[in-house]
């Protein structure tokens, strides 16, 4: 990638609890990377949390400087990436606001992602609005910044296909390319288990690793791991597959011959779960370790982490602005 043609990379988290393990393997650890070669914007999204959150916004207002302390202990750096709260750019809810023109009820009510969260929400048919439509304020989040790339695990497609849809309608509706296409960026590495086996890590499963976690909770969660209910015995053969240490070595663990050698081993007996996971324990404690170690020390100056965040945003607003100029300009809102 050239300077000159340097992607706009948009990503965003709700903030509803601090970042695990998953979060790190499926997008933290190549938002390090990327952001030595995009311009790249982390948003904090606090208003999209509350539209299923009502009533809990304190916990949503917590967690956005826990997810910040999370990125900025993994290694994002506030020099070369913009981290910016979603609920103090007032132009993103404007955007949002002219977007909705453009989408149908029926539409939004088809979007996969959402249906998927009406039921895993129990709605039914009592959807808070704002929640049917965060799929078109996420759309703002990413044309208010011309975002060229979003880096997003495959449930976030629909919100994607939808966002390109919107940005058409927009520039077919005012006979200008204001707004940008952008492309989903889908990550290559498998979603990581939850300690418990389901398919997915997340916080309220309670099956979660989070980034702060202290050398005895990851020490018991790897203890308490889920691994093959058949391998009663060292000398019984074992199965790799759905094993959750062993998904976690496949993610953890950069020596991948040592990972295949271990797998051989375990499938033909002799090898114990507890050698696994003391090893699996040692890998996920030197991870953690100085992330946990960075986490204290930022959280020790908490007036330090607003004020990123205050110039983080402050500089997001500046260009949200600009998107939204061109934006009224196109729709003739330009009064005075
Ligand atoms: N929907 C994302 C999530 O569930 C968060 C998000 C908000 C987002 N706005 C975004 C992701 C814009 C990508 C782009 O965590």
């Amino acid at each position: 990638m050239t300077c000159a043609n340097r992607p706009t990379i948009l990503t965003g988290d709700r903030t509803t609890g601090p970042l695990h393990l998953g979060h790190y393997i499926g997008s933290l650890r190549a938002r390090v990377q990327l952001q030595h070669e995009a311009r790249q914007f982390l948003l904090l999204a606090d208003t999209q949390a509350l539209t299923d959150n009502v009533g809990r916004h304190r916990k949503v207002t917590e967690n956005v400087i826990e997810v910040a302390l999370d990125y900025l202990a993994v290694g994002i750096d506030p020099e070369k990436s913009t981290i910016l709260i979603q609920s103090q750019v007032p132009e993103l809810a404007e955007l949002s606001q002219y977007l909705l023109n453009l989408v149908t009820v029926a539409r939004l009510e088809r979007n996969p992602t959402i249906k998927e969260e009406i039921r895993l929400r129990g709605f039914e048919r009592d959807i808070p609005a704002g929640f049917l439509t965060y799929p078109v304020s996420q759309a703002a989040d990413i044309t208010a910044f011309r975002a060229t790339h979003v880096p997003v695990g495959d449930d976030q497609l629909p919100m994607i296909e939808q966002t390109n849809e919107l940005v058409r309608r927009f520039n077919a509706a005012v006979g200008q390319p204001v707004l940008v296409e952008c492309e989903a960026v889908l990550s290559h590495v498998p979603r990581l288990p939850g300690i418990d086996g389901r398919a997915k890590m997340s916080k309220s499963l309670g099956n979660a690793i989070t980034l702060g976690a202290s050398a005895d909770e990851i020490a018991s969660a790897v203890n308490a791991m889920y691994t093959d209910p058949n391998h009663l015995r060292v000398n019984d053969p074992g199965q790799v597959e759905g094993n959750v240490v062993f998904a976690f070595l496949d993610a953890f663990e950069p020596d991948t011959q040592r990972v295949d050698e271990l797998k051989a081993h375990y499938r033909r007996g002799g090898l114990g779960d507890s050698v696994v996971k003391r090893m699996l324990n040692e890998r996920l404690q030197s991870l953690i370790e100085p992330i946990r170690a960075r986490r204290h020390e930022l959280a020790a100056d908490r007036g330090a982490v607003v004020d990123i965040l205050r110039r983080g945003t402050m500089r997001a607003r500046e260009v949200a602005a600009q998107t939204l100029l061109d934006v009224k300009g196109a729709l003739g809102l330009s009064y005075f």
